[in-house]
């Protein structure tokens, strides 16, 4: 992933915590998933007033590329904070990176946006040590 691409993502990923549906958390998250093939699937959280089928805005963005055919993701990059305030650091949860898991190789990348022009990035396999395995 060059420079200019890793700009984008986190441009993407900013922006797209203005599509959140937040209204019980007040936590707005989105998400910016490179696929192998240069695409760019985004997504928000979408939170629900019977607050289980709330879903992450990582997982949105999965679901988006999957539904689409599309399997193979190079990088992520995740932007989240309370609604109206700056991006702050905020890593996915277990569930988003269980659901990754099945996807992504361990050099996938995940990029965590503090600003559009501050990130900590990170290799799967540091985010998800000793992933399930089903046929272990
Ligand atoms: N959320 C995400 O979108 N991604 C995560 O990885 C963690 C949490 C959302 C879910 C909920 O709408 C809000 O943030 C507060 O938990």
């Amino acid at each position: 992933m060059d420079k200019d691409m890793k700009e984008l993502l986190l441009k993407k990923a900013v922006e797209m915590r203005e599509r959140a549906y937040a209204p019980y958390s007040g936590f707005t998250v989105g998400a910016a998933l490179l696929c192998k093939n240069g695409e760019i699937y985004t997504g928000c959280n979408i939170e629900n007033q019977s607050f289980t089928p709330t879903v992450c805005a990582e997982r949105t963005a999965v679901f988006k590329a999957v539904s689409d055919g599309i399997r193979e993701f190079e990088a992520i990059c995740i932007a989240g904070g309370k609604a109206g305030t700056p991006t702050r650091f905020s890593p996915p949860c277990g569930v988003c990176r269980q659901v990754l898991s099945e996807f992504v190789h361990n050099d996938f990348k995940v990029l965590i946006a503090i600003s559009p022009d501050e990130f900590k990035e990170y290799t799967f396999d540091q985010i998800m040590p000793l992933v399930f395995d089903l046929n272990a």
